[in-house]
């Protein structure tokens, strides 16, 4: 199955995902943590990334469909694939069209998830993410049974730079600008199914699998 998680900051995008990565067995591809790891490794690409999203900024197209299709040519993905954060541009989704059809691994599903903007701010303001696996919680929502450690692997916790009130307004300007077009897009290839986003986690995660199954 060839899935891509689409919706604006903050709607749970990676928290579904890494639920459903384990359900369905199949890699989770998030182009933020790929950017997320090359920072913490100090990579010429990690730097240039991190120049654009402290501004809450998309990094160019060319980059990031270039790490994507490295990506997508790895043997894991034979399977299927759970695209989150990527397509996130008109131009991103053509160049993956262009990718799935070189590979023959047509898409399945594009599933829209979507929730207010002082929903997300709440979200994003009470978000920690681990260090060492990258596993996302919520201090409210879904908090770690220690504090500060990851249930998962025990690694620290910690908040992304970009969860900062301003940056997080602007991320959700970007992605009403450069993003929300891809409803209409995938809208039209028949792929496209909306799932309301500002329900529990369980809840959401529930109605995914029901149009999945
Ligand atoms: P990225 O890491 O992709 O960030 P994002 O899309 O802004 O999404 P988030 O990770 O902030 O949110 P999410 O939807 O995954 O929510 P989460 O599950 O964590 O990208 C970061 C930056 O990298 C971009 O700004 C850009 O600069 C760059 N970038 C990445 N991809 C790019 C691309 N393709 N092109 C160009 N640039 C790119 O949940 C949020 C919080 O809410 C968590 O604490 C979670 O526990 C909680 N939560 C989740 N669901 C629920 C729920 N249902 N109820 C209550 N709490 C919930």
């Amino acid at each position: 199955m060839r899935i891509i998680l689409l919706g604006g900051p903050g709607v749970g995008k990676g928290t579904q995902a890494q639920r459903l990565s384990k359900e369905y067995d199949l890699p989770h591809i998030s182009t933020g943590d790929i950017f997320r790891q090359a920072i913490k490794d100090g990579t010429e690409m990690g730097l240039k990334a991190k120049s654009y999203m402290d501004k809450g900024l998309l990094v160019p197209d060319d980059v990031v469909v270039g790490i994507v299709e490295e990506r997508l040519a790895k043997p894991d993905v034979k399977e299927g694939f759970i695209l989150d954060g990527f397509p996130r541009t008109v131009p991103q989704a053509e160049a993956l069209d262009e990718i799935t059809a070189k590979l023959e691994m047509p898409l399945d599903y594009v599933v829209n998830i979507n929730a207010p903007a002082e929903v997300i701010i709440k979200r994003l303001s009470g978000r920690r993410s681990c260090r060492s696996c990258q596993e996302v919680y919520h201090i409210e929502y879904s908090p770690t049974k220690k504090p500060g450690i990851c249930d998962r692997c025990g690694g620290q916790l910690y908040q992304r730079d970009d969860d900062k009130e301003e940056t997080i307004r602007k991320r959700i300007q970007v992605y009403e600008e450069q993003t929300a077009p891809l409803i209409d897009y995938y809208n039209k290839s028949g792929k496209l199914v909306e799932v309301p986003g500002d329900k529990p986690i369980e809840e959401v995660y529930s109605r995914i699998c029901d149009i999945l199954s």
